[in-house]
């Protein structure tokens, strides 16, 4: 028999590999057995497929071998419904998830109850941030490092694009803003020889402010469009201080509170993908074993799909 070919998938790999041990040690450190537990939450998709599928293979395992009942997650049901996790808030709120692989505005209306107002058209907005600092040979991942030079760059002395903000609504792009900062780095490098570490600060101040004040203008539009009394953040780019300010200020002057969550909880993790299983066990929901990993699943199914993929697979 000819042997079967073989693709390597390393990231499906070192899920299939280390899973039962994470699991094993997120029950140790809770101190209980599998015979404590109420039901077994997995994230179903979005995502690279060769993980997702992984993950739900285990979660498979373990509710056929103990028993208890299987509940699907959508990953950015995860992110969505982290602030009822870590404050306990009450729908409808108003949730963006910026990261390096999302970003939507999502009115939450209940766990099952997402309308998507607006999103990225092409990069997430992490995914830019982390593409800038390669541009300019800062180590990855590149939010950290760009927003740390940016803290003593001249914001003002590169014009970088507002992109989108001439139209309406709550779409995004920062596919083009990074193209107008490799414009600027190679003016730079064809002039000079080369960057200066002033060049780095300033261009990363610049690229911050744009992305700061992108995220601040469509979030007032989607206050403004569905107002509700919460702006939550969620995703590694909510660590970002000056995007933080920007929002907060937003949510202020639009009457709202502002909550984003701890950023361990903020970034992806395994507590709110059990916090979204709760949510939707209470409301019943429950599947069976022909429960199949998603590459796409967008969580409002009515809204039009998007046309970009990012670096961490389709995009939602
Ligand atoms: O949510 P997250 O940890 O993972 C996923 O994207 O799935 O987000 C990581 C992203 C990276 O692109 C990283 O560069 C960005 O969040 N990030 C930041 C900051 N810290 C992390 N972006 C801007 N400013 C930061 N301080
Ligand atoms: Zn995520």
């Amino acid at each position: 028999m000819p042997a079967p070919s073989r693709t390597s998938n390393p990231a499906a790999r070192a899920h299939a590999e280390r899973l039962d041990l994470a699991v094993e040690q997120a029950l140790a450190q809770a101190g209980l057995g599998l015979d404590a537990l109420a039901g077994i939450a997995v994230t179903a998709g979005p995502g690279l497929i060769g993980g997702v599928m992984a993950g739900v293979m285990c979660a498979k395992g373990i509710a056929a071998g103990s028993g208890l009942p299987l509940v699907g997650v959508n990953h950015l049901a995860g992110h969505a419904l982290t602030p009822r996790l870590t404050d306990g808030v009450d729908f409808p709120y108003l949730m963006l998830l910026v990261s390096g692989g999302h970003c939507q505005f999502l009115r939450v209306d209940g766990p099952d109850a997402f309308t998507r107002l607006g999103g990225t058209i092409d990069d997430a907005p992490g995914e830019a941030f982390d593409k800038l600092a390669k541009l300019l040979a800062l180590p990855q991942p590149g939010g950290p490092h760009v927003e740390a030079e940016a803290a003593s760059g001249d914001p003002h002395r590169f014009a970088l694009p507002r992109p989108l903000l001439d139209r309406p609504g709550c779409d995004l792009s920062f596919s083009g803003l990074k193209t107008a900062a490799l414009r600027q780095r190679d003016a730079l490098i064809a002039a000079q020889g080369g960057l200066h570490a002033a060049d780095r600060r300033d261009l990363c101040a610049a690229f911050q402010l744009a992305v700061a004040e992108v995220l601040a203008e469509k979030s007032r539009r989607a206050l403004a469009l569905s107002p509700v009394p919460l702006l939550a953040v969620a995703g590694g780019v909510a660590a970002n201080s000056q995007i933080r300010a920007a929002l907060e200020q937003v949510a202020s002057q639009a009457g709202a509170r502002f909550l984003a969550p701890p950023l361990a909880l903020c970034t992806d993790n395994g507590a709110m993908i059990a916090w979204a299983g709760i949510e939707r066990f209470r409301l019943g929901h429950r599947d069976g074993m022909d429960l199949t990993a998603r590459p796409r699943w967008p969580l409002d199914a009515l809204a039009a799909p998007m046309l970009g993929h990012g670096k961490r697979g389709a995009k939602a």
